[in-house]
């Protein structure tokens, strides 16, 4: 898991470069699908995955996740999230980040800070014998504190050999509550944060979740092994590790 988890986060190193005006969505999904394969010797969990068309998710500006890569081009003052998932020898690393084309929108960049500080503090509550409810609670406080809303319909997830298996970790909840934490363990924390209300809408696709209002959504993730003193997360990139 270390290993996996380390890949995914080195693509996200990789790619931020690319994340320019003029760039295509598509044109993401083939610079991490060549190095995920070719210089990682690594599988992009996402392609096939329950029929999922691309090698990762790009979900721009009003797209909470789940976004197709696709012949749209960037321009300066959207926001993306680039969400990597890649299998090593048999086990998944999954993780998201932000960027920004151009030069970023002020609602945008803070939008996508209390994203991050909040999965942030979702992420040090995990320890052996905290509770699920703990990681939601601190996330969804934190959020709307900030006035900003937590969707509800997508969600962490335990992982492993397998993508998305139990527990469902949601970014909300009340401390104290829901399934005890163990040493060993293995899960993502990926809230989404919506600048207007929380509700979505998924598109005739059948992936692309985006905003019922329109407004913008950030979301950031990690993979977050709990360890006997608390928690490593496994998708640190390069420069926090
Ligand atoms: N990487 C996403 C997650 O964080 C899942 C993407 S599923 C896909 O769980 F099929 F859309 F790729
Ligand atoms: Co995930
Ligand atoms: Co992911």
């Amino acid at each position: 898991m270390r290993v996996a988890g380390r890949l995914a986060a080195d693509v996200l190193d990789m790619i931020g470069e690319h994340v320019v005006p003029g760039i295509t969505t598509d044109e993401l999904d083939r610079i991490c699908h060549q190095h995920i394969t070719e210089k990682q010797g690594a599988i992009p969990a996402p392609l096939n995955y329950r029929g999922f068309p691309k090698s990762i998710c790009t979900s721009v500006n009003h797209v909470v996740c789940h976004g197709i890569p696709g012949d749209r081009t960037l321009k300066s003052g959207d926001a993306i999230n680039i969400d990597i998932t890649v299998i090593k020898d048999g086990f998944h690393g999954d993780t998201s980040r932000m960027f920004f084309v151009g030069k970023p929108a002020i609602q945008a960049e803070r939008l996508s800070a209390v994203a991050f500080e909040s999965m942030w503090l979702g992420i040090e509550q995990i320890a052996p014998g905290k509770r699920l409810g703990d990681i939601g609670e601190a996330i969804q406080k934190n959020v709307e504190k900030n006035r900003f809303s937590v969707v509800r319909e997508y969600c962490g997830h335990g992982i492993g050999r397998v993508f998305h298996e139990d527990p469902q970790v949601l970014h909300y909840g009340k401390a104290g509550t829901g399934l005890e934490l163990q040493a060993g363990m293995t899960m993502t924390v990926e809230p989404m944060v919506n600048a207007g209300k929380r509700h979505v809408r998924l598109l005739p696709d059948g992936w692309t979740v985006v905003t019922k209002d329109h407004k913008l959504s950030a979301q950031w993730e990690h993979t977050v092994l709990i360890t006997d003193s608390g928690y490593e997360v496994l998708t640190l990139g390069a420069d926090d590790r």
